[in-house]
């Protein structure tokens, strides 16, 4: 059978990567006669000294050709006698991490170039972790410029030791090492008779026969639901790629996150209806029984999924702006698409020598392992088990670039399965038991600006109409549920996160909820928000920084001023001012007209 094999090259500047593939694709006749023409007319333009410059074929690029380096992905399409091929020809330089890793991602095999004469660099290593780390698991290494060495077999021999040191980190099916000459063309599309001693098969002839066979590990079911199609009142599929096994017409399913089971009542194969269907196939499938599905579902069948909220992964960062706890990005991963945030950076990776770093921070072209938090319950596997529901993308969520790819090791809930327990006294029973409707009244401001001062007499007031309250303060809180936690970025957000449940259990439990945290950061409220649900109202205590100054009614702007406190609000750490509170409190006035004016603007909720 006709077979296609997707590979991507890589190499540093020089290694000769796009001479290769030129070279491959001159050699093997897989050129129309306009392009051999063109080439051999660039050719007398360029650096080759008259002689066919076979890179000009792969630089798609004008201004990878004017500089000299490639700087895009570029995809070529050939086929021979025996199967096709896509190549990715990616960038070497680590400014273009990002492109080697679009390109890795796509790939079944990589072709990593190393320049004979000068063995094994740095950045060799680093493209080979990075498309191990994009899951490739098929390696040739092509040892180039063996014309150099005097096509010295001892050479290559060394390189051999130290390409097989350097794959033993990695989990991989299968590495070939081949000594080639891109630009002489040896061992490329023939076995070159000046390396008598190199027994395998040459380049093109090793690409055209190593079978890449799916990855065996996930041997269960899993169709990630790309779409719900309805096209008429009487029938609802659900359409998506098989991601691993198979399935067939009265097998019984599970959906997840639910956990509904249904049995199979139909597949269409394109149009067509087939008894059963497998990995590989985009297909559409009916349930027997009517269960809630939706985009983002997983149906499976035997296979063993994670549903949680916190899972470990390996990632690439790729955003010039760094990884941060502040921030709350989109993950995706198969269909879903959802808010997440940074948990913690367990470690960096030396993208060089392999060795683990501790990190506080990770910036563009690094590769960490972090934990991660996403903002409700998501269906996943790890990369090892299913590589469609173990890998992922984050996406900033204010300019929405991709600025990670990676995969997922582990989840962080154990091993097993959480399922959500509905009790039958539920939130509105208990807000009927109390008369009343549960909200949480969110105070934000800086520190001094009065948000403590507020809330107490708000919830006095509620309390004299026979509300139900319980106030939550910054400081209290401190010293007990949080007392682990001090003021740096990371620990504001887990603070106000904890906060944030902490209010929607209360809201469960009836009660109306006043809290009194600084909050500083735009995005942890808005998580906050996100946390609660719709009765979440933001208050902005409006006191500007100089009156919080003047107050200063716990002495800490003195300290903060002298340096005391390095990471004092309004000093060495920032206050982002909401953009669009609910309430903002004009602190001009005296107390109780403020409670006044929030009680008329609460009236809605309370
Ligand atoms: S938040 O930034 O994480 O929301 P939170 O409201 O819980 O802060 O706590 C703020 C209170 O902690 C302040 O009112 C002050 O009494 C005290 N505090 C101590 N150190 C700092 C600091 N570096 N920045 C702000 N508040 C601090």
């Amino acid at each position: 059978m006709h077979t296609l094999l997707k590979f991507i090259t890589c190499g540093s500047v020089d290694d000769g990567k796009s001479t290769l593939i030129g070279h491959m694709l001159y050699d093997a006749k897989l050129l129309f006669a306009d392009q051999e023409k063109a080439l051999e007319l660039d050719s007398q333009l360029g650096s080759a000294g008259g002689s066919i410059d076979y890179s000009l074929l792969l630089d798609g690029l004008m201004a990878e050709r004017e500089q000299g380096i490639t700087i895009d992905v570029a995809y070529r399409y050939f086929t021979t006698d025996a199967r096709s091929f896509i190549v990715a020809d990616t960038p070497g330089h680590e400014e273009y991490t990002r492109n080697m890793a679009v390109g890795a991602s796509f790939a079944e095999l990589a072709v990593i170039l190393a320049d004979a004469s000068k063995g094994i660099l740095t950045q060799t290593r680093r493209h080979a972790r990075i498309c191990a780390l994009m899951g490739i698991r098929h390696f040739v290494f092509a040892v180039n410029k063996m014309d150099l060495v005097n096509y010295s077999e001892e050479r290559f021999n060394r390189l051999r030791k130290d390409i097989r040191i350097l794959m033993a980190e990695f989990d991989y099916e299968s590495v070939m090492l081949i000594p080639v000459s891109a630009s002489c063309g040896d061992n490329i599309i023939r076995k070159s008779k000046r390396m008598p001693w190199y027994g395998g098969q040459p380049l093109l002839t090793y690409l055209e026969n190593i079978d890449v066979g799916a990855r065996p590990e996930e041997t269960g079911f899993t169709m990630p639901v790309q779409r719900v199609c309805r096209p008429n009142r009487s029938f609802r599929g659900f359409q998506g790629q098989i991601e691993s096994g198979s399935i067939a017409v009265s097998d019984t399913v599970t959906v997840l996150p639910s956990g509904e089971q249904a049995k199979v009542l139909g597949i269409l194969d394109g149009d067509e209806a087939v008894e059963s269907a497998s990995a590989g196939h985009a297909v559409t499938i009916s349930l027997g029984t009517e269960i809630d599905v939706s985009r983002g579902c997983v149906i499976h069948k035997d296979s063993r999924l994670y549903v949680s909220r916190s899972f470990q992964g390996m990632l690439l960062w790729m955003d010039g702006a760094g990884l941060t706890a502040q921030r709350s990005y989109l993950l995706k991963t198969g269909t879903q698409k959802l808010p997440c945030s940074l948990l913690r950076i367990r470690h960096k990776i030396d993208v060089n020598t392999g060795q683990e770093q501790p990190a506080e921070n990770v910036y563009k072209n690094e590769i960490a392992c972090c934990d991660f938090r996403t903002d409700t319950e998501f269906v996943f596997d790890t990369f090892t088990h299913n590589q469609a529901l173990g890998s992922f993308i984050l996406i900033d969520r204010v300019t929405h670039m991709t600025c990670a790819c990676g995969t997922i090791t582990r989840s962080l809930s154990g091993d097993n399965r959480l399922t959500w327990q509905n009790t039958d006294i539920t939130r509105s029973f208990r807000e009927q038991q109390l008369g009343q409707k549960a909200c949480t009244i969110w105070f934000t401001g800086l520190s001094g600006a009065g948000k403590s001062t507020l809330a107490n007499a708000l919830e006095k007031r509620l309390a004299e109409r026979n509300r139900h309250t319980m106030l939550l303060d910054g400081d209290n809180i401190r010293m007990g549920l949080n007392s682990n936690l001090g003021f740096s970025g990371a620990d504001r957000t887990e603070n106000i996160r904890r906060v944030a449940e902490v209010a929607k259990l209360m809201n469960d439990a009836g009660l109306i909820v006043l809290t009194a945290f600084i909050s500083p950061f735009l995005a942890d409220r808005r998580r906050a928000r996100e946390i609660i649900g719709e009765n979440f109202i933001e208050v902005y205590v409006n006191t500007p920084l100089d009156e919080c100054i003047r107050r200063d009614t716990k002495g800490l702007y003195a300290s903060a001023s002298s340096g005391e406190i390095p990471e004092f609000t309004g000093f060495g750490s920032p206050y982002e001012v909401p953009e669009h509170p609910d309430i903002t409190v004009d602190t001009a006035k005296d107390i109780d007209s403020c409670v006044d004016d929030q009680l008329e603007a609460l009236r809605e909720y309370i």
